[in-house]
């Protein structure tokens, strides 16, 4: 007897029901940013290098390693360990702490190759869950208010619950709170660890002076806190490698147990090679310290294994080809006083083109702060407006990334500006507008 062939019934997928998250308060920007079809559109939201044309920047040094690399035989795609390159290793570790680093002539500093800063704070956060035991529990991980927003995603992630937070920025004055900071710090419970930015802290472009660091690093020592560095823009500060590492090696120099983080995408431009490093520095009265570290090491690892196995090859390479050889090296450092330099311009710029336009506000701010990003103090409000009306893309915190400005943009920024503070003040009143907040 003939059968008619019944089509199997669809199912609805598993999936069908998993809700959408939110969207990166910064990546996810960047998406909305590339899908406004505005031509005058201005990216001011992630923070990447960019020329005065508004383009993405290669290092000449860095182009000239690549080329070097690809014309090299002995270039292969094998998998490096499970660490990295220990050439990378080495050289990393040296530029954050100084080439004649104390803790590395002892063997107290275990480096492994990261997938950038975020990759070295999450295996460094995963380590620190898994050995740093308090009472039993995992360690309590404090970031600072503000700070970059993947902070606050990476610690639960690793499994060790919501991060807690200290107190960080002056809103009046835009610069460091320390008496609320040493407060927050002095109630951490003994063995907390304590997110630091190293320099050109990430929104606000407020550091610490070498005296305030000088106090923190005493209450880190009287509480036994454990330090973590997240050092993401070294060079991007001053323009200067070892003066944005002064913190990092004040806190090493006290021979502490602490914890480095290094990224090489703003300051070789490595942004995308995912590039970085995690380094775990061993107290100084550690008594067996070669198998100390060995063991250290070994733990690295066996975060690293199941999470992505081993990392890339080439951006480690070019960083190898630039650091470890004099005069790539001494070119690096002129490229990067020079992108230093430009970022120095456009706050300088920035500011006067908003005086003189007559912006309502105090905008010293701009020139005070350091690094890669000017927290404006506007809000969230102002932000949508200059989204919405100006296609002008910013974090919603009212952080700008000052290497998006160029020459041609900067008046149109700060007119814009000067309409939204105007605008958003009286059509808001109970906004946090800038008026209220500088
Ligand atoms: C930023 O803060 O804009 C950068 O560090 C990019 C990122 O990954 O968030």
């Amino acid at each position: 007897m003939a059968t008619t062939a019944v089509a199997p019934a669809k199912a609805t997928s598993v999936f069908a029901d998993v809700p959408e998250a939110p969207a990166d308060p910064i990546l996810g920007l960047n998406s909305a940013f590339l899908a406004d079809e505005a031509p005058n559109k201005i990216s001011l939201g992630v923070g990447a290098f960019r020329t005065d044309e508004g383009k993405p920047y290669v290092l000449p040094v860095v182009k000239r390693v690549e080329q070097q690399l690809a014309a090299d035989p002995a270039t292969n795609h094998e998998y490096l360990p499970i660490d990295g390159l220990p050439a990378f290793q080495k050289l990393s570790a040296e530029l954050i702490l100084g080439k004649d680093s104390k803790a590395m002539k002892d063997g107290r500093v275990v480096t492994i190759q990261a997938l950038s800063g975020t990759g070295a704070l999450r295996v460094g956060i995963t380590f620190l869950g898994r050995f740093l035991r308090t009472s039993g529990s995992p360690p309590a991980v404090y970031i600072p208010t503000p700070t970059w927003s993947n902070h606050r995603n990476i610690v639960p992630d690793a499994g060790l619950g919501a991060a807690r937070t200290y107190r960080y920025l002056d809103a009046v004055s835009g610069g460091v709170d320390l008496p609320s900071m040493l407060a927050d710090l002095s109630d951490a419970p003994a063995g907390s660890v304590i997110v630091l930015h190293g320099c050109a802290h990430n929104p606000t472009g407020a550091d610490p002076s070498p005296a305030q660091w000088a106090d923190i690093l005493a209450v880190v020592q009287s509480r036994r806190l454990i330090p973590f560095f997240d050092n993401a823009y070294q060079g991007f500060a001053s323009g200067d490698l070892d003066a944005d590492a002064a913190s990092v090696r004040l806190f090493a120099d006290a021979g502490i147990d602490m914890v480095l983080s290094q990224s090489f995408a703003k300051n070789m431009g490595l942004y995308g090679q995912r590039i970085g490093a995690l380094s775990v520095v061993l107290a100084e009265g550690t008594p067996d310290v070669a198998t100390a570290a060995k063991a250290v090491r070994s733990q690295l690892k066996a975060v690293v294994r199941p999470m992505y196995s081993s990392p890339p090859a080439h951006g480690a390479r070019i960083a190898v080809g630039v650091l470890g050889d004099e005069a790539n090296y001494a070119e690096w450092k002129k490229e990067l006083a020079g992108m230093a330099g430009r970022i120095g311009d456009m706050r300088t710029a920035l500011k006067a083109a908003l005086d003189s336009n007559g912006t309502p506000g105090d905008w010293s701010r701009i020139v005070n702060q350091i690094g890669m990003f000017s927290y404006t103090g506007l809000s969230a409000q102002q932000v949508a407006h200059l989204r919405n009306k100006h296609h002008i893309y910013m974090t919603s915190n009212g952080r700008i990334s000052m290497a998006g400005l160029t020459t041609s943009t900067v008046q149109r920024v700060a007119d814009a500006m000067k309409d939204a503070v105007e605008t958003v003040v009286k059509q808001d009143p109970s906004s946090s507008g800038v008026k209220s907040r500088l």
